[in-house]
């Protein structure tokens, strides 16, 4: 009989039993270690249930990643909805991925289209939008708790001004109800008079949190919630637990350490191994980069990947710290050629470096002068070339 692969791989066993809840963007219904800071939202939130409309409340959030403050806000936002629910308030909560969203008319326009979801993508300006939406909130009696997540990188691209506005927004009708509350979230928000003015400074000062990295002892009890749902009983020895946690200790990264069971789990299931033993985090962690965030890099325009992709060949070939733009722009073109794609010009170029830069993904500096006239020099600070090159060359495919 000839071998069917399709039943050979459906009959295979896996360690894992329900693989989905170690995917990142799974939000569990109890996160250990945070309910401190779950305590303090609810407090300064409770309000808004408890007397609608009486004020509108402003918080920020700030945590190296992976440290639950995306996980965190949205349970959180969640249990606002549904305690408002029960007491028959129209309270919506709206979480904006200011990566994804990256002006401040794209996020109104959000904002607006969860009460209307029809609305036309073109024709108003910003203001129009948020006038919109509070028309709209009054007119059916609702309230909104909005949460901008990444909104550094948001703020380093475009100023601060959306908090601003969206803060004066309320602000400015004394008398009418508030109905629009925020919680800012990132890796670090500027918090000083440069950017808001010194009333709502202060308010922010007192509304500000800080999720600090992660213990080994607190990963290894987050780690080992999802083992219980993720993987058949005892498949996961407790020693690859320790490990994969000693590990992500370094960072405190929750998603580093769940990637890294993950890996290892699928690692022992492609050797068809019913047991996951510390070696395959080892090789996991080997094959894993933490800096390598998927949704950092998939939204990325081609063009920008291409980019990128460009300046860790460049660096990899002439071996050093920093490259020239010139020298980026030509393999720029090579890459584009390779991928079938038209290059695009040096000042369209020189924007998407902006870009890239105020997203971290790479370091520029201006050259020294003397040094071939004054021009821009690309590095990366924070991953090898080599392993950008292998990790875009796989997401371009
Ligand atoms: N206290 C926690 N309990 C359970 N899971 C957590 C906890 N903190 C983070 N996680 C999980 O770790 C991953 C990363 O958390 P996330 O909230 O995305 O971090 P951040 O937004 O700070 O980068 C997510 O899969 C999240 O569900
Ligand atoms: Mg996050």
């Amino acid at each position: 009989m000839p071998r069917d692969f399709v039943e050979d791989e459906l009959s295979r066993r896996s360690v894992f039993k329900s693989e989905q809840y170690l995917s990142i963007d799974y939000v569990p219904e109890a996160l250990p270690h945070r309910e401190a800071e779950l305590r303090t939202l609810a407090q300064s939130f409770k309000t808004m249930i408890s007397s609608p409309g009486r004020m509108s409340q402003k918080f920020l959030i700030e945590g190296p990643v992976g440290s639950g403050k995306t996980a965190v806000t949205k349970r959180f936002a969640e249990q606002m909805v549904q305690a408002a629910g029960r007491r028959e308030i129209k309270l919506h909560k709206l979480h904006v991925n200011c990566r994804v969203n990256k002006s401040a008319y794209l996020v109104y326009l959000k904002m607006l289209k969860e009460f209307k979801p029809k609305f036309p993508r073109r024709g108003h300006s910003p203001e129009e939008l948020l006038q919109m939406l509070i028309e709209v909130l009054d007119a059916e009696d609702r309230y909104l708790l909005v949460i901008l997540d990444e909104l550094d990188y948001f703020i380093k691209q475009k100023g601060s001004d959306i908090l601003y506005n969206l803060t004066r927004l309320m602000d400015d009708r004394l008398n009418a109800p508030q109905r629009l509350s925020i919680i800012g979230v990132g890796r670090n928000l500027p918090l000083d008079e440069s950017v808001f003015d010194p009333s709502t400074l202060s308010t922010l000062q007192k509304n500000a949190l800080r999720f600090e990295k992660y213990s080994a002892e607190a990963l290894y009890d987050i780690l080992n919630e999802r083992k219980k749902m993720a993987f058949e009983d005892g498949v996961v020895m407790n020693e690859t637990m320790q490990l994969t946690c000693e590990i992500a200790a370094e960072r405190g990264d929750a998603r580093y350490a769940i990637e890294l069971l993950w890996r290892a789990g699928k690692q022992s299931d492609s050797l068809d191994s019913n047991l996951v033993i510390p070696d395959y985090v080892r090789k996991a962690k080997a094959d894993t980069h933490p800096e390598l965030r998927e949704e950092v890099f998939e939204v990325l325009p081609v063009h920008s990947q291409l980019l990128l992709l460009a300046a860790a060949r460049q660096l990899k070939e002439k071996r050093s710290v920093y490259v020239t733009i010139g020298e980026v722009e030509d393999m720029y073109r090579s890459v584009c050629e390779e991928y079938d794609n038209e290059p695009r010009a040096h000042t369209q170029i020189w924007e998407w470096v902006q870009d890239l830069n105020a997203q971290s993904l790479i370091d520029t500096k201006r050259s020294s002068v003397g040094q071939r006239g004054q021009t821009t020099l690309i590095g990366l600070s924070e991953v090898p070339a080599e392993k950008l090159e292998e990790y875009l060359t796989k997401l371009l495919k």
